[in-house]
């Protein structure tokens, strides 16, 4: 029979990398609820029209990645591509706004981009998302900012580094926009074709052109920070201020214009070295506006996403594959077997993480195995012993190996584990 595969820029998470994945959350979960938020769980669909007006009709995303499909009923759906817009609809619908002046809120799992798979891209990949409503102020933006690093750090990753930029405001913005529309105009022949689209539809996207010709033109483009208004102005110099009292290193990019429409004032990312091309770990901004746009009310927004697979990609090597096991039981005959089957479920029941192997292979295959999975100790269990009312327990770090009673066999082993 022919074998059917995982669909292209589908990736399984194998046990290694799951486990990593659950260090990651906990320590995600750890860190954003000492900063105050608390989880919300929202669907993986959604209708196509909230990607639309969130994320920009003329974005890469809208246009070209959404796993978009009609439902039975004919109404337009689409795997979420991203968070943030679901997190909105939610807050909205739920009236959140109305019980709380701020709203901090957190949420994990699964997004979908039909992107060219390559490298740290995949089209199912996951996000610890973030999301602050209600707070328009540069320490909202500090804050955030520290509490992305924070959880960066606490993971163990090293070698990051971040980057900020204001992308001004509904009142600057415009300006800015028209100069890069001049500055483009009369380079249209050097732009790819979807550059020369862009001119007219979104001028901003140019920057984020992943095609090198439009990058090296981009490269002496206006710079945004030259054309925002005294408020963003301001907000920005703050953000920066704040930053630095928090002692958080920083680079200003100028060209970073992230990839969503929705974004205003303050825009950062996070990028490591460890990644090669697709190097950002995590990315983010400020969104004031968009919630009104959404249906809500005038409510400010803030937030950012961290890229699971990208994240656990470059943690370092140390830590990687640290199941364990507490107990392997290495049973040796037909008693023994017998023994060992109910001596492995009552640990268990115990919360004892305990293992056997029931094809009654041979010592050494079973020592072997015990290897793998990393377990601490080995009981060793033969017909032999059973005559002899005893069993051995081998540590298996430092290889000592005592005799056990088989009376009360289940609460010595509990207890040396327990006191290891
Ligand atoms: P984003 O920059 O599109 O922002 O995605 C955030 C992170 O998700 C990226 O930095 C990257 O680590 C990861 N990521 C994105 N696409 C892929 C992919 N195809 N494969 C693997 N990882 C990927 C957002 O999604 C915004 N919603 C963030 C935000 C929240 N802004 C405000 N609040």
């Amino acid at each position: 029979m022919e074998k059917i595969t995982a669909i292209r820029g589908f990736k399984d998470i194998l046990p290694d990398d799951a486990f990593r994945f659950q260090e990651v959350e906990t320590i995600a979960r750890f860190v954003f609820n000492s900063f105050g938020f608390r989880e919300i769980r929202i669907p993986i669909m959604e209708k196509t029209e909230l990607f639309k007006r969130s994320i920009g009709e003329t974005t890469d995303i809208v246009e070209k990645e959404m796993y978009t499909f009609r439902d039975r009923d004919d109404e337009l759906l689409t795997l979420r591509p991203e968070a943030t817009a679901s997190v909105i609809r939610a807050y909205i619908e739920h009236n959140m706004f109305a019980n709380e002046q701020v709203t901090k809120l957190f949420t994990i799992g699964p997004m979908f981009r039909r992107e060219r798979p390559q490298k740290g891209r995949f089209r199912q990949f996951n996000q610890i998302d973030v999301e602050l409503f209600g707070d328009d102020k540069p320490q909202s933006d500090a804050e955030i900012i520290f509490m992305l690093i924070r959880f960066l750090q606490s993971t163990g990753l090293k070698d990051l580094q971040l980057e900020i930029n204001s992308l001004g405001c509904k009142a600057c913005r415009p300006t800015f926009s028209k100069a890069i529309i001049e500055f483009l105009k009369g380079r249209e022949n050097e732009l790819c074709p979807d550059c020369q689209r862009r001119i007219n539809t979104n001028p901003l996207r140019v920057f984020d052109c992943k095609v090198e010709t439009c990058g090296t033109i981009i490269a002496n483009a206006p710079r945004i920070l030259d054309f925002l208004c005294s408020d963003c102005e301001g907000h920005f110099k703050q953000v920066q201020s704040l930053l630095n009292d928090l002692k958080i290193s920083f680079d200003i990019n100028v060209r970073m214009v992230r990839g969503l429409d929705y974004y205003t004032k303050t825009a950062f990312e996070v990028k490591s070295g460890a990644l090669g091309a697709q190097n950002a770990v995590a990315g983010g901004g400020r969104y004031d506006g968009l919630v009104k746009f959404l249906g809500g009310p005038e409510v400010a927004g803030i937030g950012f996403a961290v890229g699971f697979e990208r994240l656990v990609a470059c943690l370092p090597e140390e830590g990687k594959n640290v199941f364990q096991t507490d107990l392997f039981i290495a049973a040796l005959g037909d008693r023994a077997q017998k023994l060992g089957f109910k001596l492995t479920n009552e640990l268990r029941r115990a919360g004892i993480a305990a293992e056997m192997d029931y094809a009654d292979k041979s010592l050494k295959s079973q020592m072997k195995r015990a290897d793998k999975l990393n377990s601490s100790f080995t009981l060793i269990l033969g017909d032999k012993e059973i005559d002899e009312k005893q069993a051995q327990l081998r540590n298996m770090k430092t290889k000592d190996q005592q005799a056990l009673s088989l009376d009360n066999l289940q609460k010595t082993i509990i207890t040396f584990i327990r006191e290891r």
